[in-house]
C-alpha cells in the first residue's frame, strides 16, 4: 500500500548544505572535503501547482523553474517511497555557493531536494541509501558524499552502492579559493580527458591519493605538497583555465602547503596552515594577469556535513 504524504508532521522542512570542493588533486572522482559555504532548500506541500524560487549567489543562471535538479530529486524521493504525493510543492532554493565553478553546487540543490523530501515522505530512506540517488543524479559521488557528511570523505562505487569513509578534516587548515568569473560546466571538463590513461600515471594518482589520506589522518601536513599532485585529470583541464600554472605557483610560492583544481574547476584551491590571506591576494594577481576576473575567499572544512529540521520541529532525520 502506498505511504501516505504526512502533511501533520511536516508543514515545512528546511536543508542547510555545505558546498564541496573535489579530487583535492589526485583522488578523482573519489575524495570530497565539505567547506564552510552554504545552500538552504526549503520544500513544503502545496495545495496547488508547484513553484520553485531561486535566490542568492547567481541566481540568474539557475532555473527556477520544476526543471530544477532540486525539484527532480524531491520527485525521485515520493516516487522510489511510493508515498502519495501533494498536489504540488513549494521549492525554495537559496544558493550561498558560486554556480558552475567546481564547488559542488549542484550536489547541494540535490541533496536538499533528496532531504527534505525524505522528511515529508516520514524518513522512508537512510543517509547511504540517499547518497546512492544522489551519485545516480549527478554522476559521481565525491561531492555529494562530503557534503552530505561533512569533513573529507573517501567514496567508492561497487555497482549502484556507494561506500564512503569519513575522516576529520584538521580545522587549522584554510581553503583558500580562487574562484574564476566564468562557469565550466563539469561536462565540458570531463569531456577533454582521455578515454584511457598511462599505467605510470595511474600508479602516480593511487600512490598520492593514498599519501594524501595517510598524511591527514596522521597530521603531517608537509606531505601535502607531493601527495595532492595529479597526473589524470589537471594536466588536460588546464587548458580550459587560463592562468592555471602562474595561480598555482602563486599560491605555493607565497607559503600554501599545496593547490589543486577545486573538483572540475575553474576554481583553484590552495590549503593553507598560514599566510592564507597573502596567498589569496597572489593568486588573485596571477589571475588577473591572464585577464581572469577572480572572487577569493579563504574558508574552514565543514565538519558535520547537511542538516535538515523542520518547522514544526516534530523531526530531525540526520
Ligand atoms: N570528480 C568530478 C570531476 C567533480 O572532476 O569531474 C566534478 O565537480
Amino acid at each position: 500500500m502506498p505511504q501516505t504524504f504526512n502533511s501533520e508532521s511536516s508543514e515545512k522542512v528546511i536543508a542547510r548544505i555545505p558546498a564541496s570542493t573535489t579530487n583535492l588533486g589526485p583522488g578523482f572522482d573519489v575524495l570530497g572535503l565539505a567547506l564552510q559555504l552554504y545552500s538552504t532548500v526549503t520544500l513544503e506541500p502545496s495545495e496547488t501547482d508547484s513553484e520553485v524560487v531561486v535566490s542568492g549567489v547567481d541566481a540568474d543562471k539557475i532555473p527556477s523553474t520544476p526543471a530544477h535538479i532540486a525539484f527532480q530529486a524531491v520527485e525521485l524521493v515520493f516516487k522510489r517511497s511510493g508515498t502519495k504525493r501533494p498536489n504540488g510543492f513549494k521549492l525554495h532554493i537559496d544558493n550561498g555557493i558560486p554556480a558552475i565553478r567546481g564547488l559542488g553546487g549542484s550536489g547541494t540543490a540535490i541533496l536538499g531536494g533528496l532531504l527534505t523530501a525524505n522528511v515529508l515522505c516520514d524518513t522512508p530512506f537512510s543517509d547511504a541509501e540517499l547518497l546512492d540517488f544522489a551519485t545516480e543524479i549527478e554522476g559521481h559521488p565525491d561531492n555529494v558524499a562530503a557534503s552530505l557528511y561533512g569533513g573529507i570523505v573517501v567514496s567508492a562505487q561497487e555497482n549502484r552502492q556507494v561506500h564512503t569513509v569519513q575522516l576529520a578534516c584538521p580545522p587549522e587548515l584554510s581553503i583558500v579559493l580562487a574562484i574564476p568569473d566564468f562557469p565550466l560546466s563539469t561536462k565540458q571538463a570531463r569531456e577533454v580527458l582521455p578515454k584511457s590513461v598511462d599505467f605510470a600515471d595511474a600508479v602516480y594518482n593511487t600512490s598520492r591519493s593514498t599519501l594524501l589520506i595517510a598524511s591527514i589522518a596522521t597530521g603531517q601536513f608537509e606531505m601535502l605538497r607531493v601527495a595532492m599532485k595529479d597526473r589524470l585529470h589537471q594536466p588536460y583541464r588546464t587548458s580550459l583555465i587560463p592562468g592555471f600554472n602562474d595561480v598555482a605557483e602563486a599560491a605555493i610560492t607565497n607559503g600554501a602547503l599545496s593547490v589543486a583544481l577545486s573538483g572540475a574547476g575553474p576554481t583553484i584551491a590552495a590549503y593553507c596552515l598560514e599566510h592564507a590571506e597573502q596567498v589569496a591576494t597572489q593568486m588573485q594577481t596571477a589571475f588577473k594577469k591572464h585577464q581572469i576576473v577572480c572572487d577569493i575567499k579563504i574558508l574552514k572544512p565543514d565538519a558535520d556535513g547537511a542538516n535538515v529540521h523542520t518547522s514544526c520541529s516534530r523531526l530531525n532525520a540526520m
